[in-house]
């Protein structure tokens, strides 16, 4: 592909936010608490003390997000929706109408303004009541995820046609019983992890048939956050640790839906060091994995850092050397590499022959704000992403089937545990009297949109 060849035709270029993070209004419309209502008020959880209490309040400013969307030239707009708005306990036999037509207005206005809707089912904020039951590691919550999934394509299945799943099952199942950093908080306890992540992928699968029999000729995906991960050093242990690390991370997602597998050396590994037994993982049952590798439409691929993975006992406690150069990192200190993105990319046509593939995630944290002036010269933003999709438009030139891509975000919002201090936004947002004010990454994307996404400045 010659060097200005634009990306393909029909190419989505979008942005990407999440209910809990952007929409505030915790009780409005009738919605019930989720989670991450929950979680967020607990003392120490989250810093600052900061909650998605407010957020951007775009329950109420949704309008003027449209506006800020349509200005910057995006085609396409993928946003998540909160569960416990459509179901407030998560048990109702019947939707909330009034959560249902929240979303529908919102649709509607995207669709008036050319924009497509990328609808992400579950990014993490699930019904309270369902995490009272016991969450994701209990199997009658793969049920209700189908029941909230049929109710929400049957309402906005005629007018939204690419689906997303799942947000990212990872974070549930890993930080939320193992790291505790997400709800339910849970420190190290495999069994639940484990449980949790196979009722993420069961439900996924499940879901996927409605979805496609309300919302006719739709393509229906799931999201996961992928990496490259490498061995600090060409030590066995490093080598070791950074087997198991991919296998957590990326194989125990991806070969179960692409390969119709689980990763054997992941359940080995726990077994040895005395985590898990044989028979804690009998909530796999007969079937299961039939329906988790049911043919996906798309992957949505969400792509920040690579990782590079070190054997904390012994490598690192007597200070061996590492061989592996670091990049400069972003403000959350993650480290930039932009050809993790082209070598991810590779890997999934390559091993995992995926055919259909989105960014639905890609972005920095920097904390610029605005200059006396009031403008926002977030130049570092502008360089990661010129340099992401610049790797993104390499991977392409060599094959990889890639029809998105979404940078997360539109704005500045609740980022999970460490509140409002990273933003991630195109947009800068105040959060005590609310304005946006579009950064200088927001005018370089706008740009490169108009130039057909072959802005090579
Ligand atoms: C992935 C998550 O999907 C999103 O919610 C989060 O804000 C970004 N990564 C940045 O951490």
């Amino acid at each position: 592909m010659p060097e200005n060849k634009p990306f393909p035709k029909g190419f989505k270029w979008g942005t990407a936010t999440s209910s809990y993070q952007i929409e505030g209004a915790p009780t409005a419309g009738g919605k019930g608490p989720s989670v991450w209502d929950t979680f967020s008020h607990i003392e120490g959880k989250i810093k600052n003390g900061d909650t998605g209490d407010r957020a951007c309040d775009h329950y109420h400013l949704w309008r003027d997000d449209i506006e800020l969307l349509k200005n910057l030239g995006v085609n396409a707009y993928r946003f998540s929706i909160s569960w416990p708005r459509i179901f407030p306990t998560g048990k109702e036999n019947e939707p909330n109408q009034m959560g249902l037509d929240f979303y529908s207005r919102l649709v509607d206005a995207l669709l008036e303004n050319q924009i497509t809707p990328f609808i992400t089912l579950n990014h993490w904020d699930i019904p309270q009541g369902l995490e009272d039951s016991g969450g994701w590691p209990e199997r009658d919550i793969v049920h209700e995820f189908v029941k909230y999934s049929y109710h929400v394509s049957r309402h906005l299945g005629d007018r939204v046609k690419h689906w997303i799943t799942h947000n990212e099952p990872w974070c549930v199942s890993y930080i939320g019983y193992i790291g505790g950093h997400k709800p339910p908080g849970l420190k190290n306890n495999w069994v639940k992890s484990l449980a949790a992540a196979h009722h993420l992928l069961l439900s996924h699968g499940m879901a996927i048939p409605e979805i496609r029999n309300n919302s006719k000729q739709s393509d229906v995906g799931i999201t996961l956050n992928l990496n490259t991960a490498i061995p600090a050093s060409g030590s066995t242990y490093d080598e070791d640790a950074c087997r198991f690390y991919d296998g957590q991370f990326n194989r125990l997602y991806l070969n179960p839906l692409y390969k119709n597998e689980y990763p054997d050396d992941v359940f080995e590994y726990l077994k040895t060091k005395g985590l898990i037994s044989e028979l804690d993982l009998n909530f796999i049952k007969q079937g299961d994995l039939n329906i988790i590798s049911t043919k996906t439409d798309f992957l949505g691929v969400n792509y920040y850092s690579r990782a590079v993975i070190r054997n904390e006992d012994i490598d690192e406690k007597n200070n061996l050397p590492r061989n592996v150069d670091m990049g400069p990192e972003t403000d959350f200190g993650w480290e930039i590499y932009p050809p993790g993105l082209y070598d991810l990319l590779m890997k999934l046509k390559n091993e995992y022959e995926v055919q259909n593939i989105y960014i639905t995630e890609n972005g920095c944290s920097y904390g610029d704000g605005p200059n006396s002036e009031g403008k926002i010269n977030d130049k570092r933003r502008i360089e990661y992403y010129h340099s992401h999709l610049t790797e993104l438009k390499r991977a392409i030139e060599d094959g990889v089937p890639c029809n998105g891509y979404f940078a997360w975000s539109l704005m500045d919002n609740f980022e999970w545990a460490q509140g409002f201090s990273q933003r991630f936004g195109l947009i800068w947002v105040d959060f005590k009297t609310l304005e946006r004010i579009p950064k200088d990454s927001y005018y370089w994307y706008k740009e490169f949109l108009l130039t057909g996404g072959s802005n090579e400045n």
